[in-house]
């Protein structure tokens, strides 16, 4: 199970904002020789961004919380002492929003599966003969690019919501991919799976008793859904492919 928690959003903001406010009262408050120059300041900045990881930890966000909070905590250093023109503020919102928006509306964050659960994966799906895979919430479109590369027979779908995932793993597609993979902005419940030989998906504990009811309902005898780390409440998986990377990833699977 990976390391992920209830109610990321204030914890990631309480460890950006503590660390950013130490960062400041040292800049504000540290003796006059400290020197006010334009390297310390960085300096402080990343050290505010290393703080706010380790707090980060303490408070188990997971690792897309923690890459957010790195990259906002040096952000809220700098702000109030370069004092940026106002319309900064929202471009930023909106560029985060592309990215994280279904991390507020369905407690489902940018996360990325790694390259040893996506080799698995196309592994997985060669060794099934599946005819089609979908990918529900595809992110960046890194599991639907290596399995769509490494089977080509295989028809490879992925759907996204975030507005900035969706483009990135669609110029993606559209630039690299021989024909077999398309990325479509549609969301995980109006996504038809009738068809699908392989249901992927990668999100949290959030939206599982949910999906599992859709898929169970929708889904084919035969066919096959991973789920990346998160379990069904009350149904135990039918196998579970365990990878030795940094996080022991755990691919469960249902047969339907
Ligand atoms: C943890 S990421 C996994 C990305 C990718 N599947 C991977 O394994 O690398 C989950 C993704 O699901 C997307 N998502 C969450 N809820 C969704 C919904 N209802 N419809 C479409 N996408 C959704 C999020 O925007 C996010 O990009």
């Amino acid at each position: 199970m990976s390391r992920e928690t209830r109610w990321p959003v204030p914890r990631t903001l309480a460890s950006s904002i503590l660390a950013a406010a130490a960062a400041l009262l040292l800049w504000a408050y540290a003796p006059g020789d400290l020197p006010r120059t334009h390297a310390m300041l960085l300096g402080l900045s990343l050290g505010a961004a290393i703080a706010s990881v380790l707090l980060g930890l303490l408070l188990q966000l997971g690792t897309a919380w923690l890459v957010l909070s790195a990259i906002a905590t040096p952000a809220l250093v700098m702000v109030p002492i370069f004092q940026p023109p106002l319309w900064i503020f929202p471009a930023i919102v909106v560029v985060l929003a592309g990215f994280y928006i279904n991390g507020v509306r369905e407690q489902v964050p940018l996360y990325l599966s790694n390259s040893r659960t996506q080799a698995e994966l196309a592994a997985f799906a060669a060794q099934q003969k599946a005819g089609i895979f979908i990918d529900l919430g595809c992110g960046l479109g890194s599991v639907v690019a290596a399995v769509a590369r490494q089977n080509p027979s295989i028809h490879v779908t992925g759907v996204e919501t975030a507005p900035l995932s969706y483009l990135i793993a669609w110029l993606r597609m559209k630039l690299f991919s021989r024909g077999n993979a398309e990325i479509v902005f549609r969301s995980i419940w109006q996504t038809d799976v009738r068809e699908a030989d392989i249901v992927y998906a990668f999100l949290s504990p959030a939206p599982m008793t949910r999906l599992y009811a859709k898929l169970k309902a929708e889904m084919k005898p035969g066919s096959v859904f991973i789920s990346n780390s998160f379990a069904v409440p009350g149904d135990e998986p039918d196998d579970i492919i365990r990878i030795d990377d940094s996080r022991q990833t755990q691919l469960l699977i249902w047969r339907m």
